[in-house]
């Protein structure tokens, strides 16, 4: 992957997933980078060689370039404004109460770029903004500059997922390039020539709404599946071989036909309801998204039904849990479900044994230990030892590898909910389990 080394030095705003991840990944492609963020502490970790959050491969690409010195974390923001020509922001663009995209930290780092504008800047919107976004960057440049420097801005959004980010950076499926110039243009497509991918080039509103179109239609996917798996359910059908089928087709596509109890994380829900606002504000009628939304919210009540249906009460029943994430690969618990779930259990008044490989400390910050109410244990047998029924919340592939014969003996109730459909239905009947699963006879 590593090309020849270059001499311009690009800046990366914001060292989230997104941005520390981007500036890794500018460096692993031979370009000098220097990263920054508001939060010092974040940019110290970073400079010690440590993430600031688990994302596999991720530190190992850290401690190579620093220890190679492409890649330079610093927590002057305004020393990378004045350093770097080509600068991506990537900071973040959390839910407002109404839904909307909150871009205020988008608009600081504008204000910001204004103050330095000591030469020519192509400035790369990297955050997930809503349409219109990367104009207001240039107006508010304009608008507060300082310097006399030639200002340029681009869309280029960010594809990653979380659990597989620093594959998706090196080898993306597509690369989209919102342009106004062909100066930017030209930047860009240097920037990006050792990535071997179709690029595609756009005007900056068609750039904005490709990304927020993207997760919104992965979320609709989901959302099309788990209804068709609640019909499955009613008919004793199997909606894994009814995904299978439908992603032969190649005008379907295979990803993305999981049923489960639903899609969490930092992205997709959020970006799913800056979408619907957009559509809202701009007078379209976005009600097709209402109802993915309407789905996604409704899985966690129906994974606790199958719960109640078989144990009755659920006071003093003590439950399994297996995985807190809200999806393999990552430390991540931002609207996973597993957190209404315990919340739920927990107001029934169920004993709760929790195991999960990376995300444990950040839940116990929300639901505490408890002495005979909830406990955090160090493997999915301890989660399991004792248990009415197991709860898969999140397919780590480490569970795939589960002794489960060794499981069903130390359970009191050989009981095994699978909210992800990760195992094989039959081979656990064999092994003697009751086995519920999302979708599936
Ligand atoms: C998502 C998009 O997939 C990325 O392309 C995008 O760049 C990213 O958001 C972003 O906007 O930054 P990510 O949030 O990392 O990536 O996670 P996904 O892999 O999309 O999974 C999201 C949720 O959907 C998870 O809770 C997962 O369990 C669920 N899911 C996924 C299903 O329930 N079924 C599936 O078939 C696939």
């Amino acid at each position: 992957m590593v090309s020849e080394e270059h001499n311009d030095t690009i800046g990366v705003i914001g060292l989230g997933h997104v941005g520390l991840t981007t500036a890794l990944g500018l460096a692993e492609m031979g370009w000098s980078v220097v990263g920054t963020d508001s939060d010092a502490e974040k940019v110290a970790l970073v400079q010690k060689g440590s993430p600031p959050f688990y994302e596999p491969d991720l530190e190992q690409l850290l401690r190579k370039h620093l220890g190679n010195g492409r890649f330079k974390p610093i927590p002057d923001v305004e020393q990378a404004l004045e350093q770097a020509s080509t600068l991506f922001v990537c900071v973040g663009t959390p839910q407002k109460s109404n839904g909307d995209a909150d871009v205020t930290a988008i608009e600081g780092v504008a204000q910001a770029i204004a103050r330095h504008l000591n030469g020519y800047k192509l400035v790369v919107e990297k955050s997930t903004g809503p349409v219109m976004t990367a104009h207001w960057i240039r107006r508010t440049i304009e608008r507060y500059r300082n310097g006399d420097g030639e200002l340029d801005v681009a869309c280029n959004p960010e594809f990653l997922r979380q659990g597989t980010a620093v594959h998706d950076v090196l080898y993306p499926e597509r690369v989209v390039f919102g342009l106004e110039t062909e100066r930017a243009r030209d930047i860009l497509t240097r920037l990006y020539a050792p990535l071997n991918c179709p690029i595609m080039l756009t005007d900056l509103n068609t750039a904005e709404i490709i990304k927020h179109a993207a997760n919104a239609f992965l979320s609709t996917k989901i959302s099309f599946i788990n209804m068709v798996a609640d019909l499955c359910e009613a008919t004793n059908a199997d909606v894994t071989q009814v995904a299978q089928a439908l992603g032969l087709d190649q005008r379907i596509g295979p990803g993305f036909l999981n049923a489960g109890i639903g899609f969490g994380g930092y992205c997709l829900p959020k970006d799913l309801r800056a979408f619907m606002r957009i559509g809202e504000v701009s007078g379209v009628d976005f009600s097709l998204l209402r109802e993915v939304e309407r789905i996604n919210l409704s899985r966690v009540e129906h994974f606790l039904g199958k719960l109640l249906e078989n144990l009755w009460v659920l006071q003093k029943k003590t439950l399994g849990i297996l995985g807190l994430s809200f999806k393999p690969g990552t430390d991540d618990i931002r609207e996973a479900p597993s957190l209404e779930i315990i919340g739920r259990l927990l107001q029934e008044g169920a004993v709760l044994q929790i195991y999960d490989p990376q995300a444990m400390s950040e839940v116990q910050r929300i639901y505490p230990s408890e002495a005979g109410r909830i406990s955090y244990v160090s493997s999915a047998y301890e989660a399991a030892r004792g248990a009415d029924a197991l709860l898969l919340l999140t397919e780590w592939p480490e569970f795939k590898d589960l002794d489960m014969a060794e499981i069903r003996r130390t359970m009191r109730l050989p009981m095994l909910l699978d909210g992800r459909n990760l195992f094989d239905p039959s081979e656990l009947r064999r092994l003697g389990f009751t086995y519920y699963g999302m979708g599936r006879p």
